[in-house]
C-alpha cells in the first residue's frame, strides 16, 4: 500500500482562521481522515498543544498517524489519536483524559480515499461489493443488506427522505422486482436498475442518476444524520468557555441538523411569549460566529470539486454562570 492518503482538506484556511487557535491549546478533529485539516491546526497549537484526533476507519487512522509522524518534533502537539464513531465523543475524550477542549471540526461525510477504493463499495462509478460501511470491523449492516431486505416503502422512505430522489417509489419498485430474480450485491447491477426506473428523459438533467440513491444508501448503513446529532451535542459538552466548534457538511439535510443544533444551543428563553416571567431559566449556551454558511472560493471548487456543496458553519462556546 503507498504511504500517500489523497484527500485534498476543504476549506482549510477558513477553518484555520475560525478556529481561532492558539499555541499550547488542545484541539478536536472528530473526522481525522487523512489529517488535512489536524497537519496544519497542529503547527497553530505547536508542541505545548494537545490534539485529539478521531476516526472510525482504521485505513484512515494509520494515514493521519503517519502524516502528523512527519512534524518536526518542535511542532508536533501531544497527539491522542482514537479509533471510534464521533456519535461516541464522550467516551473518545474521556479516554484522552483532557478536561476541555479549545476548538472542534467536524468535517462531514466520506474522504476521496474511502470513495475511490472499489472494495469499499461507495462509488457508483466503478463495480464493486456493495457495501458502504465506515467501520466495517464494527458495523454488520450493509448496503446489499438493506438492497435485498428492506421492503418497498422502506426503500422509498430512505431514499426519498434522504436525497430527495422525485423518483424514490419506482426506484424501490425496481429494486423490490430485480432481486425477486437474483440478490443483488454488486455496485453496477444497482446503478442499471436505477436507470431502467427513472425515465430517460429526467435522467438527462441532475448528473448521475445513481448518485442521490448511493448516498441514501450511505447514509442509512452509517446512521449519519443520528451521528451527527449526538456527536454535536458532546462537543458543545467538551468545549471550553471561549471554544470553537467548526463543522463542515455536504448535503442539506446535514447542514440543516447543524443549524438547528446551533439555533438551539444560541436560543434564550423558550417560554411562551404570554408568561410575564421566565419560568425555563434557559441560557444561551453558544453563540453563533456564521450567521450563514461560509462556502468555498471558485478557485477551491475549480481545484477541488468536492468543494463545491460544502458548507462550514461556526459557534462558539459562552462562558456560563458556573464558568465565571
Ligand atoms: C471528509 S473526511 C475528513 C477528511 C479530513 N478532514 C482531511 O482533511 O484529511 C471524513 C472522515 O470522517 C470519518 N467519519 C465519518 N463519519 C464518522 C463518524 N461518525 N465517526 C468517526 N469518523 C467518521 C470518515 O471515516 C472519514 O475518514
Ligand atoms: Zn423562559
Amino acid at each position: 500500500m503507498t504511504s500517500e492518503y489523497r484527500h485534498t482538506p476543504v476549506l482549510l484556511a477558513e477553518c484555520l482562521e475560525y478556529s481561532n487557535l492558539k499555541t499550547q491549546q488542545t484541539f478536536v478533529d472528530a473526522t481525522l481522515g487523512g489529517a488535512g485539516h489536524s497537519y496544519e491546526a497542529a503547527k497553530l497549537i505547536g508542541c505545548g498543544g494537545t490534539l485529539v484526533g478521531i476516526d472510525q476507519d482504521e485505513v484512515a487512522l494509520e494515514a493521519a498517524s503517519r502524516k502528523l509522524g512527519t512534524l518536526s518534533d518542535d511542532v508536533r502537539p501531544h497527539l491522542e489519536l482514537i479509533r471510534n464513531n464521533f456519535a461516541h465523543l464522550d467516551d473518545a475524550l474521556l479516554e484522552a483524559a483532557i478536561p476541555g477542549m479549545d476548538a472542534i471540526l467536524f468535517d462531514l461525510g466520506v474522504s476521496s480515499v474511502q470513495i475511490d477504493t472499489p472494495a469499499r463499495g461507495f462509488s457508483f462509478k466503478e463495480n464493486s461489493p456493495l457495501d458502504m460501511r465506515m467501520d466495517p470491523g464494527n458495523q454488520t449492516l450493509t448496503a446489499a443488506e438493506i438492497i435485498n431486505t428492506y421492503n418497498a416503502a422502506d426503500l422509498t422512505r430512505i431514499i426519498r427522505q434522504y436525497s430527495d430522489e422525485k423518483w424514490a417509489s419506482r426506484i424501490a419498485d425496481f429494486i423490490v422486482r430485480a432481486r425477486e430474480n437474483q440478490p443483488i450485491t454488486e455496485s453496477e447491477q444497482l446503478v442499471e436498475i436505477i436507470k431502467a426506473a427513472i425515465p430517460a428523459s429526467a435522467r438527462r438533467a441532475g448528473g448521475h442518476p445513481a448518485k442521490r440513491t448511493f448516498q441514501a444508501l450511505r447514509i442509512e448503513v452509517n446512521g449519519e444524520l443520528d451521528v451527527l446529532r449526538s456527536g454535536l451535542e458532546a462537543a458543545v459538552r467538551w468545549l471550553n468557555p471561549g471554544g470553537r466548534l467548526l463543522v463542515i457538511s455536504y448535503h442539506s439535510l446535514e447542514d440543516r441538523i447543524v443549524k438547528d443544533t446551533f439555533a438551539s444551543y444560541a436560543n434564550r428563553c423558550e417560554c411562551p411569549v404570554d408568561l410575564p416571567v421566565c419560568v425555563c431559566g434557559k441560557e444561551p449556551i453558544l453563540q453563533i460566529v456564521t450567521r450563514k454558511p461560509i462556502v468555498a472560493t471558485d478557485e477551491e471548487v475549480a481545484r477541488n470539486p468536492r468543494a463545491r456543496s460544502a458548507k462550514l458553519r461556526v459557534a462558539q462556546k459562552l462562558a456560563t454562570r458556573f464558568d465565571v
